[in-house]
């Protein structure tokens, strides 16, 4: 049974996400063991608690200094005996020390086709403001390994969304979560639970 620990900022949708596709026998072998979010007032956390599932938040304003919220959030996902971490909408700075404890157990998803629109600034909805600007008429969402740059760990799944000519950002954003992130974050997950999922060179290779 792979042990999950979801890192939350915000609203959670993917964190929903991912508790339904559990909830329809989706992802087999795997569990959430707790959700943590940086921000006590994140409405990921009231998800979690629907579901039953433990939600910590572990912020930064209640150290005094970044240090010691780096270790408290390392601790928080050893002392569960966590075998992925999952960021869903998380919007802190991993320490390096956790990217390193946990090298391929840390998937992120981000709402744009890497390399395309990602790196330092593209979150949010600045990523889709930059792909309405640009006037690509493809975007979508890209699952990945974690590692020490912004956006640059291995690929693990990608899906394409049209733009289309009357997209706002938020309209865009929208579609890229419906279409492309809620379907892509939990068959991720449901792949790494089954073992489908190794690294080699920097790249994946997925045995469907
Ligand atoms: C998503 O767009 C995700 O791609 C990005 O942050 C957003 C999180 O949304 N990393 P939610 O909190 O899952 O609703």
């Amino acid at each position: 049974m792979l042990r999950i620990t979801v890192l939350v900022s915000g609203g959670g949708t993917n964190l929903q996400a991912i508790i339904d596709a559990m909830a329809a026998g989706n992802i087999h072998n795997a569990r959430i063991v707790r959700v943590i979010s940086n921000n006590p007032g994140a409405y990921a956390l009231t998800r979690a608690e629907n579901a039953g599932i433990e939600g910590i938040c572990v912020s930064p304003r209640s150290f005094s200094d970044r240090d010691a919220f780096h270790k408290a959030l390392l601790n928080a996902i050893d002392e569960v005996d966590t075998d992925l971490v999952v960021l869903a909408g998380c919007m802190v700075v991993l320490p390096p020390e956790l990217i390193s404890s946990y090298r391929g157990r840390i998937i992120n998803i981000h709402p744009a086709l890497i390399p395309s629109f990602c790196g330092k600034g593209f979150y949010g909805l600045h990523v889709h403001e930059a792909v309405l600007s640009r006037g690509v008429k493809v975007t979508g969402a890209t699952v990945h390994f974690v590692d020490e740059g912004t956006d640059t760990g291995p690929i693990i799944l990608q899906k394409a969304v049209d733009v289309r000519d009357d997209d706002t950002p938020e309209t865009l954003q929208r579609r890229v979560m419906e279409e492309a992130e809620w379907q892509i974050m939990p068959r991720a997950i449901d792949l790494i639970a089954q073992g489908k999922v190794t690294i080699k060179d920097g790249r994946t290779q997925i045995e469907e």
